[in-house]
């Protein structure tokens, strides 16, 4: 371009400071409202919300609570769409802030409350803002912790698990597949169980590898007392039925959703979907806990584009892979290396000697611990960048690095600077505190391949703390970053960020960076979001008009050292609302802008 005006796709927003406000902050120039709030009636003869007079009949039929993935589906006017969430977790504390319910009722409520929400939505006028739609009603939809799913792949026909499963709970992050289904990462799935008296043993080692209780507990939402299915001493298999990757067809609301064996099972935080060199499906899938592993899956068939249905089991049948990051040495100045994708298992053949194709996609983490993976710091969401072809990983933070879990050139902090106030010092942790953004490139551009280069783009935190890289950038221009979660692309191929447990002193937000060029590292604030909870989602619309944020448990704090004002966002209640927003610039321009 000419000497001082912007690149095309150059993100010229002014930068949003880090602040503590009980609000969705934006830039100057840009716009936002609320989409859909927890409790909004989405389906025929749910009532208006009333927080008391709520009942698990009305939850079901009512936008659910806590809102994480987001995605927005085109219908063919296209000044309509669809817009697809989960609900990961209830917070009792929250959703009851007055009323007075009893403990069934309570589980009831959260049950309803858990899982998956289909809203059609309209645009207003020729802008970015969205509203819900009262015409595209008829796809509306929800998705609770007892609604029926389809086990497909070859877990299906395993006794422990079987063709049906109940409910899906725990959502975290998601993709969208080519042919314009949603896929849903079931994630922390294991503390909705209680156990009345001892689980079997034979069930011991599996369970304990992803931390499902094995002695007698009562969890927080206590869901066996309506619900004996979530007695792991009466049904142990129960377990197993959860920790999947399931898959939603938005367009038809008859259809019975699916939960996806082939992709293992863990505490997935989401599956993204790209296209391989020679047109099979490859899905990218982190299982967000400590020291725990990435995976990929490369699909047998290839994509039809042409025929919507053909496409429809594609993910029952192919590869699952883990990662193994090697690094090439510090002498070059930059956390990088080299990286192979292992086999785990086809849908015909195991590749862990003593393990079943079942007993690998069931118990997938220790099918991969044989094999002897990177421990990673929480990967969290992974997308391939349509650009440039890059996957990004988030990995979120890891407070046991150095510790438990030794540093390698992966994962190579093990002292981070944290802030415990707004405009407090920065002190030094244990640890991996703040994050990284991994940038990994398949050989070949192909995701079917199974060597890879990978480089740290980001290391998060505080640009004045000395462990912090920026993808090279001017530290003294960028802003502090803390916790990546979620990732997604604009159009021209910028990282957008969403940060979920930001240690620096602030509220989560949403961060823009070029990932080339000049600029590339220059990480922006675009967007904080309110007091206490975590920036869900974000989706930039096909036609970079909109933002989309999924604001997760507002007012929702744990921590000692937060000084207290409790959220009322979005305002509309004298207590907090999860609940899903659209940003859009004032005067119709590409958001970024
Ligand atoms: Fe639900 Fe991985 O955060
Ligand atoms: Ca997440
Ligand atoms: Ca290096
Ligand atoms: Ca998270």
């Amino acid at each position: 371009g000419w000497p001082g005006r912007p690149e095309r796709g150059a993100l010229t927003h002014s930068v949003v400071p880090p602040n503590r406000r009980d609000d969705i902050v934006i830039p100057r120039g840009y716009e936002q409202a609320v989409v859909a709030a927890w409790g909004d009636p989405i389906l025929p003869g749910a009532p208006r919300f009333d927080v008391n007079k709520q009942t698990p009949e009305a939850q079901a039929k009512q936008f659910g609570y806590n809102n994480d993935y987001t995605m927005v589906l085109p219908l063919r006017d296209e000044r309509k769409a669809l817009l697809v969430c989960n609900h990961e977790y209830t917070d009792e504390v929250l959703m009851f802030p007055t009323g007075k319910y009893d403990a069934k009722t309570r589980a009831k409520i959260g049950m309803a409350a858990h899982g998956m929400s289909v809203v059609g939505l309209e645009r207003v006028g020729r802008s970015g803002r969205w509203r819900q739609d009262k015409w595209s009603f008829r796809y509306n939809r929800r998705i609770t912790a007892s609604t029926p799913f389809e086990v497909t792949g070859p877990v299906a026909a395993d006794p422990r698990v079987g063709k049906v499963a109940l409910g899906t709970f725990g959502n975290c992050a998601g993709g969208v597949t080519p042919w314009g289904t949603v896929l849903s990462g079931e994630e922390n799935f294991q503390g909705y169980f209680d156990v009345s008296d001892t689980v079997a043993p034979e069930h011991h080692a599996s369970f304990k590898r992803y931390g499902v209780p094995t002695t007698k507990t009562k969890s927080a939402r206590e869901w066996s007392i309506v619900d004996a299915r979530f007695d792991l001493t009466k049904t142990p298999n129960e377990a197993y039925r959860h920790g999947w990757i399931v898959e939603v067809d938005p367009y038809d609301p008859h259809s019975k959703p699916k939960k996806r064996s082939m992709l293992g099972r863990l505490k997935h935080e989401g599956a993204t979907i790209t296209i391989t060199a020679d047109g099979r499906i490859a899905a990218y899938t982190g299982d967000d806990e400590r020291g725990e592993y990435v995976y990929k899956f490369v699909s047998t068939g290839k994509y039809d584009p042409k025929d919507r249905k053909k496409n429809f089991g594609l993910l029952d049948h192919g590869t699952l892979y883990v990662a193994k990051f090697t690094g090439d040495g510090a002498s070059d100045g930059l956390y990088d290396g080299t990286g192979e994708w292992i086999p785990l298992t086809s849908d015909k053949e195991s590749f862990v000697p003593g393990m079943s194709v079942a007993d690998v996609l069931i118990n997938t983490r220790l099918a991969a611990d044989s094999v002897k993976p990177t421990r990673m710091d929480r990967p969290e969401d992974i997308e391939r960048n349509p650009v440039n072809g890059r996957v990004y990983v988030a990995l979120t933070n890891n407070s046991d690095r150095g510790n438990k879990f030794a540093v390698d050139e992966a994962n190579p902090i093990a002292k981070s600077h944290v802030r415990e106030s707004l405009n407090g010092p920065l002190v030094e942790k244990s640890g991996n505190r703040n994050g990284y953004v991994l940038e990994l490139t398949e050989e070949g551009d192909d995701a079917a391949k199974t060597g890879f280069f990978w480089t740290l783009f980001l290391v998060c935190g505080d640009p004045s703390a000395q462990e912090t890289y920026f993808g090279g950038y001017d530290k003294s221009k960028v802003s502090p970053i803390s916790c990546p979660d979620n990732v997604a692309f604009d159009g021209h191929g910028n990282l957008w960020i969403s940060t979920d447990g930001n240690v620096l002193g602030s509220n989560d937000g949403i961060f823009t960076v070029p990932v080339a060029g000049p600029e590339r590292g220059h990480v922006k604030q675009f967007l904080s979001v309110p007091f206490g909870a975590e920036a869900c989602g974000p989706l930039i619309s096909d036609d970079d008009k909109t933002v989309f944020v999924a604001v997760q448990h507002p007012g929702e704090t744990d921590d000692a050292t937060f000084e207290r004002p409790t959220s009322t966002w979005p305002h509309t209640h004298p207590f907090p609302r999860p609940a899903i927003s659209c940003v859009w610039r004032r005067d119709n321009a590409r958001v970024g802008s």
